[in-house]
């Protein structure tokens, strides 16, 4: 096949994104650091100069992390200037390299006392989270180009409160319609927390989105099947909120084909094909982000890919994995997806939730001993794009 050069649009973003309990160490005290604790991580709190300086060795222009809830308000009413202050550090070095921030408010780590509360149960969840957020924005936003106010609504939900994996580890179906009508009240909340202190802002959410299809296209049971999936997984959030998003932030890592079989009600995901799997055994389908991105042309928003990644050691999939989602999402935007910058997960191997440090989702590899980086050889490949905006393929 002949090599094709796809040239991106003019002013696309290009970097990655990290989260702060994934990277930042220093044993904060949090919901999750009793049962997993992440202890040092990358030392990113402290060494964030030499990650933002690797993110600017490989020519990225956009860098998203997320702000410790805990750290800035340890306690109910409590705000820690040593902590704001902090974060106003890592901006403006952001700034120097002439990095954007895309900074996400919340991304899945409690203080205690709002988890002792009852977390995203407790009925005033919103109020709370606006006192913080409006801290935050007071604080920051001279400095913020791009503000989330959470991360994965969704995925978090059904993690936390439907499978039990996550904190606060709770098993209730039931307890999920009101998990995320909080969410949604929330992000609304903050939106306008936001806006009311500068009406230019531009604030999102990052929500994970799947293509979900029919097991089998041809049955009208699977087809609806799927879609009820679909609406569940990806739409409902995004319904609820869409008057309130200035920008959708995407997080695509899935691809799930839905049916019905005789044990599960009221569907089930089938395992993929797997014909290529990353370390996690996560199906890698770029052509799923495709489908993703044409879905959402009819909210007639800017998109920017806000995660996109796999667990990779070895390094032997991810140029491939880069180099195949960019031409799916380069197809999208012909196709008139308004997507305006891609941000891949991870800048540096991190904390990966549950399953701790064995996966290794980085640009760039950490060694947790000595706490030393070396830049991983698709991340290069990564750069040179990120320089030149264009994909030979
Ligand atoms: C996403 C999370 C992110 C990271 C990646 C692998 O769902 O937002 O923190 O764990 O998965």
């Amino acid at each position: 096949m002949p090599k094709q050069i796809l040239k991106f649009p003019k002013d696309f973003l290009w970097g990655s994104s990290v989260s702060s309990y994934q990277v930042e160490g220093g044993n904060v005290i949090c919901d999750w650091s009793e049962k997993f604790p992440a202890k040092t991580a990358c030392n990113y709190y402290l060494n964030y100069e030499h990650f933002f300086d690797l993110a600017k060795e490989l020519n990225q222009n956009v860098h998203r992390f997320s702000l410790s809830w805990a750290r800035i308000q340890p306690a109910e009413g409590k705000f820690d200037r040593k902590a704001i202050e902090h974060y106003r550090k890592m901006l403006l070095a952001l700034k120097e390299r002439d990095i954007k921030s895309m900074v996400t408010i919340w991304h899945w780590t409690l203080p205690l006392w709002m988890s002792e509360k009852g977390g995203w149960e407790n009925s005033k969840f919103a109020d709370y989270f606006q006192q913080y957020t409006k801290f935050v924005v007071e604080e920051l936003d001279d400095l913020v180009d791009f503000w989330m106010t959470t991360n994965e609504p969704m995925i978090y939900t059904s993690l936390s409160y439907i499978l039990g994996k996550f904190p606060p580890q709770k098993n209730n179906l039931f307890l999920a319609p009101k998990v995320i009508n909080n969410f949604v009240k929330t992000h609304k909340k903050a939106y306008e927390c936001i806006h009311d202190i500068n009406k230019n802002a531009k604030v999102g959410v990052a929500q994970n989105l799947s293509f979900g299809e029919p097991f089998n296209n041809k049955s009208i049971l699977n087809r609806s099947v799927a879609k009820t999936f679909n609406f569940f997984r990806n739409s409902l959030f995004l319904e609820l909120t869409k008057n309130h998003q200035d920008f959708l932030g995407i997080n695509y890592y899935f691809h799930d084909r839905i049916k019905i079989t005789p044990f599960s009600f009221p569907f089930a995901k089938i395992k993929n094909d797997d014909k290529e799997v990353s370390d996690l055994n996560w199906e890698i389908y770029p052509k799923g982000i495709y489908h993703v991105l044409n879905n959402l042309k009819k909210y007639n928003l800017p998109i920017y890919i806000t995660e996109n990644g796999l667990a990779d050691e070895k390094d032997q999939k991810r140029e491939k994995f880069i180099k195949q989602h960019l031409r799916y999402i380069h197809k999208a935007i012909k196709n008139g997806a308004d997507v305006r910058g891609y941000m891949h997960w991870s800048l540096i191997d991190n904390f990966e939730w549950r399953d701790g440090y064995g996966p290794r989702f980085g640009l760039v590899e950490m060694n947790y001993k000595d706490m030393s980086t070396k830049i991983r050889p698709s991340a290069l490949e990564y750069a040179k794009i990120c320089k030149t905006g264009v994909l030979e393929n």
